[in-house]
């Protein structure tokens, strides 16, 4: 069906899994053993940890989100901005006392950052405590690394790219019973000058048609009432396939499973993004009402210095579009602010953007430089302090946007998804199919199910509202 992809089943013919299990019984430092996994970073991230927990699980390890009370401790890292880089090595630094007080302690790391020699021979030289390593491409393989990491008595570092490959049938499990998240598609193709992710996650290749149908139909079946389907750029699934499919046609597909659900996806790209995308989510009975599509700048020529493929113009004819299509739409957006080289003016085409569309929300950040991107070696004029003046500048436009989006929903009655508890006394937080939080107060046994309630108030972006 697909080019130049293979397509394998998970398998754990040497039964790792069973021999890590007895080590780890006599290995426990409490009755039975527990694992520690901290996930840093995007959705993806956060699904190749429910695998892993799976992976332990059956191993017979149970959860715990205290480092100290843990056998195996791992921190699932992100490379995609240096923040997220230095708090993973400052935290992976704090371990050395529980090492040192618990010698039995795995400590291992794996995900994005690991994907990187620079990071990886920083590990090896300078954290000898950590005694697994392995990248993106080895998730499959953890059962055996995990073996050879509690008995061989030495590091076990494993970071080859494999982006050939898709696995299929490796166990999850899944930290929300309703909410949940569905990988349709691995890696990516675009090169934006400024991502880490195409180096660390390797080339774009989709899970097949019928494999992702009857995942969602299996979540839907177990009842998952908010399921998300994650890619790095989903409107480019089924590009690898020999007989072209689209993410339309698959999204169309989810859509007639029977039951009460909402399907929600990202990140999209706006350079594929199409009207027959719109048109679905238009038509469907299950989509949410929600479109993330990422603009990164409103300046044609920073766009075109990150390799975005789309201009100003073409991204705003996509969004009007769809707001005249699909009735409430909530739509959220990524934007870099301080891209290098990027002026003052042409980041105030970035606001009037923001202002002209009215996102429901914005995921901002300040430029980051990754090693081994093209845009770490471009000139950046502009200081750390400019760009932050800039960042907060923005923030302030789309917290009056973001006000005012909720106002006006005030009066209106919402379908909306409980979510859990907040931490005031009888007050339930749930979500809009628009991703929209309101807070309203209600029993705990209507956690996890869809309620209708009326909006009373709006806090900024947040709404309060009353079951109807
Ligand atoms: N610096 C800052 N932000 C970045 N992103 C990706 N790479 C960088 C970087 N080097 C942002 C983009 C992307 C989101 C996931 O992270 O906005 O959409
Ligand atoms: Fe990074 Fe661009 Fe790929 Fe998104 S589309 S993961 S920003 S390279």
């Amino acid at each position: 069906m697909a080019n130049n992809i293979t397509y394998k089943e998970f398998s754990d013919e040497n039964n790792y899994t069973a021999l890590s299990a007895e080590v780890m019984s006599i290995r426990a430092r409490g009755n039975s053993p527990m694992a520690c996994i901290r996930t840093y970073g995007c959705q993806q991230n956060v699904a190749d940890s429910e695998k892993i927990k799976g992976m332990l699980f059956d191993m017979g390890f149970g959860f715990t989100e205290n480092a100290e009370d843990a056998d195996f401790i791992l921190f699932n890292t992100c490379a995609v901005r240096e923040h997220a880089e230095d708090r993973v090595f400052g935290n992976v630094g704090a371990l050395k006392n529980i090492k040192r007080k618990h010698p039995s302690v795995l400590i291992g790391l794996c995900g994005c950052m690991m994907e990187q020699q620079h990071v990886t021979d920083r590990l090896y030289k300078s954290f000898p405590f950590v005694g697994l390593v392995f990248g993106t491409h080895s998730l499959h393989k953890f059962p055996e690394l995990f073996y050879n990491a509690i008995t061989a008595g030495k590091r076990v570092y494993e970071t080859g790219v494999d982006d050939k490959t898709v696995y299929e049938g490796i166990p999850i499990k899944r930290d929300g019973t309703f909410k949940g998240w569905l990988p349709i598609m691995y890696g990516c193709n675009n090169f934006c000058t400024y991502c880490i992710v195409p180096y660390t996650r390797g080339r774009e290749r989709s899970r097949k048609f019928d494999d992702v149908v009857n995942e969602a139909k299996q979540m839907i079946n177990a009842g998952y009432k908010d399921i998300t389907l994650l890619g790095q750029n989903v409107n480019s699934y089924g590009k690898n396939f020999e007989e072209k499919v689209t993410f339309a046609q698959l999204l169309s597909e989810i859509d007639k499973i029977e039951g009460d659900y909402w399907i929600r996806f990202m990140t999209s790209h706006p350079k594929d993004c199409s009207k027959e995308l719109i048109d679905v989510i238009a038509g469907s009975k299950h989509i949410s009402s929600h479109l993330h599509l990422p603009f990164q700048s409103g300046n044609d020529r920073v766009l075109k210095a990150m390799n975005r493929s789309y201009n100003r113009e073409k991204y705003l004819d996509i969004i009007n579009y769809a707001k005249e299509k699909i009735p409430d739409l909530s739509l959220t957006s990524d934007i870099i602010v301080g891209f290098p080289g990027e002026t003052y003016e042409e980041f105030l085409d970035t606001v009037t953007l923001v202002k002209e569309v009215e996102f429901t929300s914005l995921f901002t950040f300040i430029y980051s430089p990754r090693e081994g991107t093209p845009a770490a070696k471009f000139d950046d004029p502009y200081s750390a302090a400019e760009k932050s003046k800039w960042f907060q500048e923005l923030l302030k436009v789309q917290e009056e946007i973001a006000a005012k989006r909720c106002a006006s929903m005030v009066g209106k009655t919402v379908k909306i998804l409980v979510e859990g508890k907040t931490d005031k006394d009888g007050i339930l937080t749930g979500r809009t199919s628009g991703n929209i939080i309101v807070d309203f107060p209600g029993e705990e046994n209507i956690i996890g199910e869809f309620a209708y309630v009326k909006i009373t108030k709006a806090r900024n972006w947040i709404l309060n509202g009353e079951l109807v």
